[in-house]
């Protein structure tokens, strides 16, 4: 989850990835660039009352569609979050239409793993949606700190997930725009892990057929990274398209970077609609690389036919990984300049991004990782995983993968050779998994 502090703030602002940071971060923990002091207008919607009920507090965070902000809900007195629209999209009538049905739709939706929202409407031109507070962190913000997730994590999240999905799937809704961005990961009750969707239905409600004004916002709120071909062809979407999503998060989860990527977007969605995904590192163990790798096809008949499948499947490689080792952890502790939680603005006088510019279109796909690496990396090697490396620039992450591997196989070796019990027949055998490290500061990956 990205946010920053108030558009009336001063900020550290990288001019590289977009993103913003509290003033006292030199250098942009994501690619390294130089952060630039940045000032700017107030935001008029700060204390606004929306249709006499829903108090504007404080920013959130700003995404494609709009901008989320902390408020309260007068009548019943609690703590909300408001998505308001951005006005390109909320003058457009057709647009704004459809934002209402979809959001109509969203409230009724109800499960565990899916935000509640309360209620949506229009004033004074404003189109809003109130939903539940979330307090916790994206998934993307779990990923940027671990690096890499381990496998049996990842399956509990994915999981919960398919609960979530599979509920919305049921009552006819696809979510279209699933990636790490949208899913928060509750921070109460602690060390539960427990996942939370955002956003169901509503990318859809200002793509659709959608005019020239709104098909640049559109541009800036499609996610390539994640998007299945049906999707990305305009063909018939169905649950499928979100198991897609779902996988591809997987793989960035596991790997450190989603599937498919590029540094641009013609050559991402040829690489979406035809390459098959590099494999899977040897850490993932196989049988959750096979699935992960039908729920990626390229054709949906050729996926899992819904959640519940992927579920089923997810639970027997669960079951074939065993009891995890006892007192090796399942979270992975964030680092001290993680993201910033939904709930928790950053240190400093209110907390907002800026807001989105025609620019932040191209920069979609200056934020995308480089591609998982592929090769040299020794069969049973520990995947990389620490704060500093998820905050790396992409490309050295990839080398990093590349150089650990080969030291360990260098220095698993050497010992071999210096303690005498080399054997050529030995030699081809992987080597031993990683042992758990002693604190919970940068946990490694469950190997199993
Ligand atoms: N109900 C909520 N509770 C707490 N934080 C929220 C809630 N809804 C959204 N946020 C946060 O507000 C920020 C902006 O969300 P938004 O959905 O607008 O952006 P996005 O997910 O990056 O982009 P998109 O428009 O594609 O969904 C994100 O950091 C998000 O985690
Ligand atoms: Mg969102």
């Amino acid at each position: 989850m990205q946010g920053g502090p108030g558009n009336n703030a001063a900020e550290a602002y990288c001019a590289s990835c977009s993103r913003s940071f509290p003033l006292d971060v030199s250098h942009c923990p994501h690619d390294g660039a130089k952060l630039v002091r940045f000032e700017g207008a107030a935001d008029p919607m700060l204390g606004k009352v929306l249709d006499g009920r829903f108090e504007i507090r404080a920013p959130l965070g700003e995404g494609g569609m709009g901008t989320v902000y902390r408020g309260w809900q007068l009548s019943v007195d609690r703590e909300v979050a408001i998505k308001v629209v951005h006005p390109s999209i909320a003058s457009h009538r057709e647009a704004a239409k459809r934002f209402l049905r979809e959001a109509r739709l969203a409230t009724r939706l109800s499960a565990p793993g899916i935000v509640n929202v309360f209620d949506f409407g229009q004033a004074d031109g404003v189109l809003y949606i109130v939903m539940e507070l979330l307090r916790g962190q994206s998934l993307d913000a779990i990923r940027v700190a671990a690096g890499v997730v381990p496998p049996r994590r990842v399956i509990h999240f994915a999981e919960q997930l398919c609960d979530a999905l599979e509920a919305a799937h049921i009552q006819g809704i696809v979510h279209r725009d699933l990636k790490p961005g949208n899913v928060i990961i509750l921070d109460d009750p602690p060390g539960r892990d427990l996942l939370k969707v955002l956003d169901f239905g509503l990318a859809k409600s200002i793509s659709a057929d959608a005019t020239e004004g709104i098909t640049s916002t559109n541009a800036m709120m499609g996610t390539p990274l994640y998007m299945a071909p049906e999707q990305i062809e305009s063909a018939a979407i169905d649950g499928r398209t979100d198991l897609y999503a779902l996988a591809c998060i997987m793989y960035e989860l596991l790997t450190g970077a989603p599937p498919f990527v590029d540094a641009t977007l013609s050559a991402l969605l040829a690489k979406q609609l035809h390459e098959p995904p590099p494999p899977m590192p040897p850490w993932v163990p196989p049988p959750l690389a096979a699935v992960i790798a039908r729920m990626l096809a390229k054709r949906p008949d050729d996926r899992f036919p819904s959640c519940a499948e992927v579920r089923t499947a997810l639970g027997q490689v669960r079951a074939s990984l065993g009891t995890p080792a006892v007192g090796v952890p399942i979270l992975t502790p964030l680092p001290a300049h993680a993201p910033l939680a939904a709930g928790t603005p950053p240190p400093g006088p209110s907390p907002t991004p800026l807001p989105a510019t025609a620019e932040d279109d191209a920069d979609v796909l200056t934020l995308m990782p480089l591609p998982a690496p592929s090769s040299p990396v020794a069969a049973g090697a520990e995947p990389p995983s620490s704060a500093s490396f998820g905050a790396m620039p992409p490309a050295r992450r990839a080398g990093l993968i590349a150089a650990v591997a080969a030291a360990i196989i260098a220095v698993g070796l050497a010992a071999l050779v210096a303690t005498g019990a080399f054997d050529a027949r030995k030699h081809a055998e992987p080597p031993p998994p990683p042992s758990p490290p002693a604190t919970g500061a940068l946990v490694a990956p469950d190997p199993r």
